[in-house]
């Protein structure tokens, strides 16, 4: 109860703060800007990068009610065979702006629901990105798997074609919830997919878990990571349940009233957590969770994991390539978000332009900030003298902020040696503390640091 109380005081409960998936946040971008960032950071690119490429799929055949993300519905696959017609295209005006030929160390693709494709179409799409970009030797291939629209044919496909990671969307697995979020995937489902993966060999398996959503009990949750569990996946992202109607319409079939109350979702996700580290998985940032045989695991030992738009990574790559509409890609000069319809990104590409629509130049001071975030978000720790040393002309700054922060939290965080630490109750305050330190950046520092 003491530890409720701290994270009431500190505003936990009542805070409307960023998802932090990359910084600044996709609100931030400016629109018309995208195209000409795009042409001239492409041309940057130095000779054999290695690159990190993403694809993004936005269809899917059911529309699930708690879905947050950028998809759109669609009853027959014609839609979806103009759409990678338009992503083959895209791939080959990309590679007309790069100057040199580039390895791709990693490949993801999401949505939306990938593997809801076509073999013939997905072939398409592997073979123009292997056409355009050597593999690198430590190459990784992951895909997001809805496991009710996993037919085994693609399966198959995308293990011969490399697939390492296979990202597998569960939520909850009682059917009253399941009933509640629009969502019906059995368990026996799910493990037919899970079978066929490993019988491929994709040995590395990730679940995408939610707390939050109506009739989840203890009782319930506990059920669910009991199966979950003897799936024996190596990574788990335990996401809550962001409820946001006004920019996810379908979200209106969850009725509010249904919906957990702020403290009743923090004390799910404690027991969802207490559960996982019980059964031998690490925590990652503020909710991932991973085997310590697990890459991901030994990054974060290493202090190597970052954050990025699906989550948490130990993925090196300084630049990202994001293909399909409103897919985002990141630059060492900043980022690039493709036009979010599908129509007006297949309109850009179809009069012969890049799809780029919104850009974001990354400024000093946005570096700062954007560095000291990831540490809050990946570590839950602020190393005052590491930053420092990346950014000396704002270490005084650096220093400043860590001792505020120690200020405004003193029950939450914990200011020694150079390391300001979130204790390990106070880690859902990860995204409140991380908030805070943005606003008090800007508002009392960097502007007149940076004269
Ligand atoms: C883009 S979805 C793709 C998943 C895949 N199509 C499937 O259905 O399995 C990736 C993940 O985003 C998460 N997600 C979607 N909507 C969310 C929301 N409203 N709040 C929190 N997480 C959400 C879910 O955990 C989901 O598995
Ligand atoms: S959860 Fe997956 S299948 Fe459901 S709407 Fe979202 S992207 Fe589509």
């Amino acid at each position: 109860m003491e530890h409720v109380n701290i994270l009431k005081e500190y505003g936990l409960f009542d805070a409307k703060v960023p998802r932090y998936t990359s910084y600044p946040p996709a609100n931030r971008f400016e629109p018309n800007t995208g195209a000409q960032m795009q042409e001239n950071w492409l041309a940057n690119v130095p000779k054999n990068t290695p690159l990190s490429v993403y694809v993004h799929i936005p269809f899917c055949r059911r529309l699930c009610w708690f879905c947050a993300c950028r998809t759109q519905g669609t009853k027959t696959l014609q839609p979806v065979d103009v759409y990678v017609d338009d992503l083959v295209s895209e791939i080959k005006e990309v590679t007309s702006h790069l100057t040199s030929a580039h390895r791709m160390a990693r490949l993801h693709l999401g949505g939306g629901t990938p593997t809801l494709l076509t073999v013939s179409q997905m072939t398409r799409l592997l073979n123009a990105l292997d056409q355009t970009f050597e593999r690198a030797s430590n190459f990784e291939f992951s895909v997001e798997i809805d496991p009710t629209e996993a037919a085994p044919e693609i399966l198959d496909l995308l293990a011969a074609h490399g697939m390492t990671r296979a990202s597998i969307g569960v939520q909850d697995f009682e059917p009253k919830v399941q009933h509640a979020i629009g969502r019906h995937q059995s368990f026996e489902q799910t493990t037919q997919v899970v079978a066929r993966l490993r019988d491929h060999g994709v040995t590395s398996l990730n679940i995408d878990l939610l707390y939050g959503l109506p009739h989840q009990t203890k009782e319930t949750l506990k059920a669910t990571l009991k199966k979950v569990q003897s799936l024996q996946p190596d990574r788990l992202a335990m996401y809550g349940y962001a409820h946001v109607p006004h920019m996810s319409k379908r979200q209106v079939m969850i009725q509010t009233e249904s919906l957990p109350s702020p403290i009743e979702r923090y004390e799910a996700s404690l027991f969802a957590r207490e559960l996982l580290l019980a059964a031998g998985y690490e925590t990652i940032g503020i909710d991932h969770f991973a085997r310590p045989s697990d890459s991901l695991a030994k990054a974060a030992k290493a202090g190597n994991v970052k954050r990025n738009f699906q989550g948490y990574t130990d993925d090196p790559c300084a630049t990202l390539i994001g293909f399909g509409a409103s897919a985002i890609s990141k630059f060492p000069e900043g980022y690039v978000q493709n036009a979010v319809a599908t129509n007006a990104y297949q309109a850009r590409l179809r009069s012969g332009r890049l799809a780029g629509h919104k850009g974001y130049v990354m400024t000093a001071e946005d570096r700062v900030v954007s560095d000291l975030i990831d540490q809050i978000m990946c570590q839950v720790c602020i190393d005052v003298q590491d930053l420092s040393a990346r950014h000396a002309t704002f270490a005084h700054v650096i220093g400043q902020i860590a001792q505020d922060l120690q200020n405004r939290f003193p029950k939450a965080v914990n200011l020694s040696n150079g390391k300001l630490r979130l204790r390990p109750s106070m880690i859902p305050l990860a995204r409140v503390v991380a908030a805070c330190a943005d606003t008090s950046l800007h508002a009392n520092y960097l502007h007149s640091a940076a004269v």
